[in-house]
């Protein structure tokens, strides 16, 4: 019954702007497998591996948002960095590159932050499509449009060894 159902889901969670499980396929290497709750209980099941992808020298990662954190604009290094295509991040939520070992309090941190309208600055291992890793330094701040919050932007630069050795240590110690 129902057999080819998959193309109609992928065109409801498209409309409902989720992200799906990630797929074997699309990974590279050797993987874990966890399942993360995501805000409002979107499940999601995650393959990821301990290859790093190394932030490349003298880029910036930039990425725009509506209010609620889907991405409305992303540049050329967001999407060699991350591994998907424009058409796949745009629309979609921003924790499509949320990875397992990043403790949920520096999200909470960064919303509440954000949400008074204040500058957030962080360090965080994002996932890519592929299963692999990179560290970014990024810095978060809420775009303001007339009195009104249009959305957020993010800009990333290459964070230094030290600090990524630093909250490889301590971020499994905030769980
Ligand atoms: C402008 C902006 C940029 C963000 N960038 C990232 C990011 O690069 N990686 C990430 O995991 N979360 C990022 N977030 C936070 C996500 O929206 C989300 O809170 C996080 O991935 C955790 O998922 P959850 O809130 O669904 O639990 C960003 C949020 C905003 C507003």
């Amino acid at each position: 019954m129902w057999a080819n159902r998959e193309p109609f889901l992928e065109i409801l969670n498209s409309e409902l702007n989720m992200i799906g499980d990630m797929q074997p396929e699309d990974i590279a290497g050797d993987y874990k497998e966890v399942t993360l709750d995501l805000y409002n209980s979107v499940n999601r099941k995650i393959l990821y591996t301990d290859i790093e992808t190394p932030y490349p020298d003298g880029k910036l990662i930039v990425s725009t948002t509506d209010p609620e954190g889907n991405i409305t604009n992303v540049n050329k290094s967001f999407i060699e960095m991350s591994g998907y295509s424009e058409d796949e991040l745009i629309g979609a939520p921003h924790s499509i590159l949320r990875h397992p070992d990043m403790p949920p309090a520096a999200f909470k941190d960064l919303w509440d932050t954000v949400k008074k309208g204040d500058k957030w600055q962080g360090f965080v291992k994002n996932i890519r499509k592929d299963g692999g890793y990179y560290w970014v330094k990024a810095t978060v701040i809420p775009n303001i449009r007339n009195g009104k919050l249009a959305g957020y932007t993010s800009v990333r630069r290459k964070p230094s060894r030290t600090n990524i050795d630093a909250c490889s240590k301590l971020y499994p110690t905030m769980f």
